[in-house]
């Protein structure tokens, strides 16, 4: 990396902070799909949930395996978990005492 790269880094992951450069790092490494890209860099998993970050990734990824888009795996999104309401934790007095 040379100077001028460290003072701008090209930001890819607004949310968690990722440069360019740590992608491509990554990539080189041998992180070559988006699911083990997400879980070193934490690409992906900000407050926008990659809507702004994971498409730039995939063409990244894609610019530097030489596949088209289409050919990567795209992340299953994964919905968050449900609150559940804390009476369902809840034992009755005459439920205990009679179990
Ligand atoms: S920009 Fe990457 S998770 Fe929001």
């Amino acid at each position: 990396m040379d100077g001028e790269e460290m003072k701008n880094p090209v930001i890819i992951c607004r949310c968690e902070n990722v440069t360019l450069d740590e992608i491509e790092k990554a990539i080189e490494e041998g992180f070559t799909d988006l699911e083990s890209l997400k879980r070193k860099l934490r690409i992906g998993m900000g407050p926008c949930q990659g809507r702004t970050c994971i498409p730039v990734l995939v063409r990244i990824l894609s610019r530097k395996l030489r596949k088209s888009p289409e050919e990567l795996l795209i992340p299953k999104s994964r919905p968050p978990i449900v609150p559940l309401p804390m009476k369902m934790f809840l034992v009755r007095r005459e439920e205990k005492v009679e179990g």
